[in-house]
């Protein structure tokens, strides 16, 4: 089982924290679920295959945490549907044991209650070097990447104000994949593909 080299947080603001939603309406009733599902297949999923290397943190309303480890993922396919199930899951299991304040669900999915500062704070203790996504950052083209590396992103909606001050406290860089502003699941294409493209230059798989 390899490492995480790479992970993504992506913070959501509009989806649900408990698991009572319809996987049928993931745009509309599960309150943009398909942002942050697509997020996760992007995160993961290669042609025939999923990446070991990864990790992507869900942080949903500042309240709950879905964590997927990519070393121990199983069951995740690139449809929408069958993630949001996995996060359904997952919401499922914390809310059946809410005392323990965390549970696994899947087989590399887990859910906790916890807070975006409590994700950057684990990861930094982690030794990730944390980047903050925005248009407006500099072009990581320009910026040699270390690992292991985390980026932090916005779902459909912009930061909060709050979320603003606690990414400034902690000074994370801006990183800007391009001058067009991009879906976040798009984003996180574009990072693997720029890291993608320094291992390869460097002869790692
Ligand atoms: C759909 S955007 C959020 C809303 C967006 N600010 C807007 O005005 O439509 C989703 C997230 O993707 C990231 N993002 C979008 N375009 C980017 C770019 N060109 N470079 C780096 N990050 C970007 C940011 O983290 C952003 O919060």
């Amino acid at each position: 089982m390899g490492e995480t080299k790479r992970a993504f947080v992506v913070v959501g603001h509009t989806q649900p924290t408990t698991p009572d939603f319809t996987l049928n309406d993931l745009p509309g009733g599960a309150g943009r679920l398909d942002v942050l599902a697509r997020c996760v297949t992007s995160a993961f999923c290669v042609s025939h295959g999923l990446r070991t290397d990864v990790e992507v943190f869900l942080v949903v309303r500042d309240q709950v945490v879905i964590r997927f480890e990519g070393a121990h993922l199983k069951r995740l396919n690139p449809d929408e549907r069958s993630t949001a199930a996995l996060i359904k899951h997952a919401l499922a299991a914390l809310r059946a044991d809410p005392h323990a304040g965390r549970a696994r669900s899947t087989p590399g999915v887990s859910a906790r209650f916890g807070t975006l500062k409590s994700v950057l704070e684990e990861l930094r203790a982690r030794g990730f070097t944390l980047y903050v996504l925005d248009e407006r950052g500099r072009d990581v083209r320009a910026v040699e990447l270390g690992e292991p590396v985390a980026f932090v992103l916005s779902d459909h909606r912009n930061f909060t104000p709050d979320e603003e001050v606690l990414l400034q406290a902690l000074k994370l860089p801006k990183l800007s994949v391009g001058p067009v502003v991009l879906h976040a699941d798009q984003c996180i294409v574009l990072v693997h593909n720029e890291l993608d493209r320094r291992a390869a230059r460097r002869g790692v798989q």
